[in-house]
């Protein structure tokens, strides 16, 4: 049984943290099928969330990043086409319930528990905090479980790292209506469509873009710079001389065009081929050379970023403007998750101003002590006379 607020609603709802500028990797991973559901129109509510308060979590002592990139990555939203009329974008630690709830939520949930999420772990092992972990950084899958159940979204469309958050969510909220009554949905990940979206890997052949590594390709980065980048990308080390054999598996310059090339490309760029199977079988025959192939990738990344940055371009000279999306979005969010913190604090029985038959009924047992009181006095009285 679900609530009759969220019964009939499909909602989404993801985040990301604003730390960095957003890269080809987020493009592809997420922000790409965002736009798509977004014109798609199936859900019926869409949140994007600027996770600031997750971001400090691990940044206390550097707000001046955290704060400007709020902007930045609401301008890479803007500009790869999210459209504010049909998705509510907001800032997280401008929604006052979700920190609220979080703290609920922080009662459900064993520090054992906390310690064995997967994400969480690999994360401490990168940031080398040793004895001193942040016990917001430790806490940030509950309060990243208050960001989805505060919005009663069914979809979580997230990378594959973020599905341990998912499952914490769920569990949070199959423990709290089972304790309380049936407030929270339990939500569901939607995980990138193919495996080259899954995960883009670093310019340098890495598992992973970071902007700490240096091996991003930036939504925001010029056409110069992409094609520097790209004509620098990590290939295949066994592929010497362009007549020897190549491998396409795990080349990052193959998994990039995976995830970017579409036939539409060859006329323009590669006529001498019509799909990117028959650029893969070529060069692993031999007789392709890397640079050739750098060059189409860095044509389609081109061809694909390009109204991206005029939209940016476009948008950088009114940011006032851009604020203004932030702040009427995080008012809207801050509503919807008002409606639902109301229904779940009346689960919990928390709603002390609220709930008159809980007034009455308390009025109704001190009326009773009173009463117990007075006549036991009245029989005292008597007694001694
Ligand atoms: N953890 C996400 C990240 O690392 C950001 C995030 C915060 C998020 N709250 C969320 C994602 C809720 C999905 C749903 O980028």
């Amino acid at each position: 049984m679900e609530n009759e607020e969220t019964k009939t609603l499909n909602v989404m709802l993801t985040g990301d943290r604003p730390t960095g500028r957003l890269h080809i990797g987020h493009y592809v991973g997420s922000l790409r099928r965002r736009v798509e559901l977004q014109n798609e129109g199936r859900f019926d509510e869409m949140f994007i969330m600027i996770a600031d308060t997750q971001a400090l979590t691990d940044n206390a002592g550097t707000i001046q990043k955290v704060r400007d990139n709020v902007i930045e990555v609401a301008l890479d939203y803007l500009s790869a086409g999210i459209d504010p009329e049909k998705v509510t974008i907001f800032v997280q630690s401008r929604v006052p319930e979700l920190f609220e709830f979080t703290c609920y939520f922080m009662d459900l949930v064993s520090m054992g528990r906390l310690e064995r999420n997967p994400t969480i772990k690999s994360e401490l092992a990168m940031r080398a905090f040793g004895e001193s972990i942040p016990v917001g950084f430790l806490t940030y899958p509950i309060s990243q479980a208050s960001d989805i159940l505060m919005f009663g979204a069914t979809i979580v469309p997230a990378g594959e790292d973020q599905a341990p958050m998912v499952e914490q969510a769920q569990e949070i909220a199959h423990k709290f209506n089972n304790l309380y009554k049936p407030v929270f949905v339990e939500p569901k990940i939607m995980l990138p469509e193919s495996d080259a979206c899954r995960r883009l890997p670093g310019t340098d052949g890495k598992a992973k873009m970071s902007k700490s590594l240096g091996n991003c390709i930036y939504l925001s980065d010029d056409a110069k710079t992409v094609e520097k980048k790209v004509m620098s990308m990590f290939t295949d080390p066994t592929h010497l001389r362009p007549e020897d054999p190549g491998h396409t598996e795990n080349n990052p310059v193959f998994l990039y065009l995976e995830a970017f090339a579409k036939d539409e490309h060859f006329p323009l760029f590669y006529p001498e081929f019509h799909t990117l199977s028959e650029l893969k079988a070529a060069y692993e025959k031999g007789g392709i050379g890397d640079v050739r192939v750098k060059r189409f990738l860095a044509d389609v990344l081109n061809l694909t970023l390009d109204p991206i940055r005029k939209k940016r371009h476009e948008l950088e000279k009114d940011i006032s403007y851009v604020y203004r999306v932030l702040e009427e979005g995080s008012k809207k969010a801050e509503e919807k998750a008002r409606g639902i913190a109301i229904q779940a604090r009346r689960a919990m029985g928390i709603d002390y101003f609220e709930n008159r038959k809980l007034i009455e009924k308390q009025q109704k047992a001190f009326n009773k002590a009173h009463a117990q009181e007075e006549a036991l006095a009245a029989y005292l009285a008597k007694q001694k006379k």
